[in-house]
């Protein structure tokens, strides 16, 4: 029985190294609802955030951490004194709080970015240990670029941070530049050289550079290390961070070989990948491990064979494990609401009654437009709703002519604060005129990065579902939107990531 096997906690920092991704702000509301589905889930450390990077970090994390329930709840602080005590300010009305601080400790960043010698450091190291251990019991340390550091400094370092209170002891391949074998032996050669390694939590905080996050923490796991910290999707600083979903599988499926267990409920990982996504507007990779659009499906003639026989076959875990729902299809322009309730509770979405009329009118749209609804559309419309509350610019009304016979043109009204704006603009095609019509009723100087479009689900009916990212001046932002029409979903997910560039660019300022 996996119940009885020793288990690994599951830190996750989606919101805080997660956001670090260029382009992946999220907004209070949305760290809210994420940080609320992670602790459903069953996530033991939610690091919520940088409280020393803005007044808006601090203000999730407080609130993050006043309607935590049973979840860990961590602010991330360097090892200055202001950094620690803002840290000890958010959390603190968290039913179980934590200050995770860090410094530097290999020689090129001790040299090129800190500009401190080891003896400082190593003096930093018990000062805001000990600063943070006044404000709460629960203490992790992290050595940054811990794996590039001098073994026997790294040795004194954790030492020092035990000493001065650390309750747990993280050690991050802050480039992605270890393999397996070596973080692994990293991790037990470390608990056997410092004398009070018993007494702390060893964690694992690997960076994806190489591909190779996920075996690096699973390699932790092995030597020693009993908590992983991972993110949804993998997101994180550059290549990502070891992706929550995989950690928490490959425990899962090969108790086997990595005889641990986590708390998570994994039915929980479709709807975070999905959130999450949304939330970033980051899409997930079709072929991705776990929750990929891709992960389930059997295409080969050879293999859809093999499955009808026996799912075991090429199956080596079920769908429903993971959250993927069976009867994928599921309802038509005929359903009521009392059936749309259900199936957006069994999806895991309890909308209030103004936000469930509003996604019902979108649904009956939608199942108007297209004869089949899947799951997958649901979520689409629910988490774009969800995603686009509060925002300042609203599109209204888009009209388009396109075809041979040019200019293609668009005329767009959207709502700024309240108010109407209308503009038309022609261009090379009928993405470049919307996008010229936006940028006519909502001057902006955004460049635009990135534009993308996928489908929902199958048919030429189905969902198209567009990415779009905006660059302004180095801060970028990624707006994401699904609709039947590709061009309405186009402008849609324009005006998406410009309301998160404007936010971004606010949210600077004032930091
Ligand atoms: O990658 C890293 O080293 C970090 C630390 C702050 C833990 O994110
Ligand atoms: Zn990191």
């Amino acid at each position: 029985m996996t119940d009885t096997l020793p288990q690994i906690r599951i830190f996750d920092t989606t919101l805080r190294d997660g956001e670090q991704s260029p382009g992946a702000s999220m907004t209070h509301r949305e760290k809210l609802e994420i940080a609320g589905l992670l602790e459903e889930m069953g996530v033991d450390v939610i690091e919520a955030g940088f409280p020393a990077a803005s007044q808006g970090d601090f203000e999730a994390v407080s609130e993050i951490a006043r309607q935590s329930k049973s979840a860990i709840i961590c602010g991330l602080a360097r090892s200055s004194e202001s950094d620690i005590a803002r840290a000890g300010a958010a959390v603190r009305l968290a039913a179980r709080p934590r200050i995770h601080t860090f410094i530097s400790t290999s020689p090129v960043h001790m040299k090129h970015k800190l500009k401190m010698g080891p003896n400082a450091v190593l003096e930093a190291v018990g000062r805001s240990v000990g600063q943070a251990r006044n404000l709460v019991d629960d203490v992790e340390w992290s050595a940054e670029d811990a794996t590039r550091t001098e073994f026997d400094f790294l040795c004194k370092t954790i030492d020092a941070a035990i000493t001065a209170g650390a309750t747990t002891i993280n050690v991050p391949d802050t480039v992605g530049y270890s393999h397996p074998q070596e973080y692994g032996a990293l991790i037990r050669a470390l608990i056997e050289a410092i004398p009070d390694s018993d007494k702390v939590t060893w964690s694992t905080h690997c960076h994806n550079d190489l591909g190779l996050a996920v075996a690096n923490s699973l390699a932790g796991v092995s030597n020693g290390a009993r908590q992983v910290e991972c993110t949804i999707n993998g997101l994180g600083e550059r290549a990502g961070n070891a992706a929550l979903e995989e950690v928490v599988m490959a425990m899962r499926v090969r108790p086997d070989t990595l005889a641990y267990r986590t708390g998570i409920d994994t039915t929980g990982l479709h709807r975070a990948s999905q959130m999450v996504s949304r939330v970033t507007g980051f899409p997930i990779q079709f072929n991705k491990a776990i929750v990929g659009k891709n992960a389930f499906a059997h295409e080969s003639g050879i293999h859809q064979d093999g499955m009808l026989k026996n799912t075991q076959t090429y199956e080596i875990m079920r769908p429903e494990d993971v959250g993927v729902s069976d009867s994928n299809l599921v309802m038509g322009k005929h359903s009521g609401r009392h059936a749309f309730r259900d199936k957006l509770a069994s999806l895991g979405y309890e909308l209030d009654p103004d936000a469930l009329n509003d996604a019902f009118r979108r649904f009956k749209a939608l199942a108007d437009a297209k004869k089949q609804v899947f799951d997958d559309d649901l979520v689409a419309i629910v988490d774009e709703q969800l995603s686009a509350e509060g925002e300042r610019i609203l599109l209204k009304r888009l009209h388009i002519v396109a075809g041979t016979d040019g200019p293609q043109t668009a005329s767009i009204e959207v709502e700024i604060d309240g108010a109407s704006h209308t503009a038309e603009a022609s261009g090379n095609g009928p993405v470049d005129a919307v996008f010229k019509a936006i940028r006519a009723v909502a001057p902006h100087d955004g460049k635009l990065d990135l534009y993308q479009v996928h489908t929902v689900t199958g048919g030429t009916d189905a969902q198209a579902d567009v990415s779009v990212r905006l660059n302004g001046e180095g801060i970028m932002a990624v707006g994401r939107s699904h609709d039947v029409d590709t061009l309405v979903a186009s402008a849609q997910a324009y005006i998406h990531a410009l309301n998160k560039l404007e936010a971004r660019r606010r949210k600077r300022m004032a930091a």
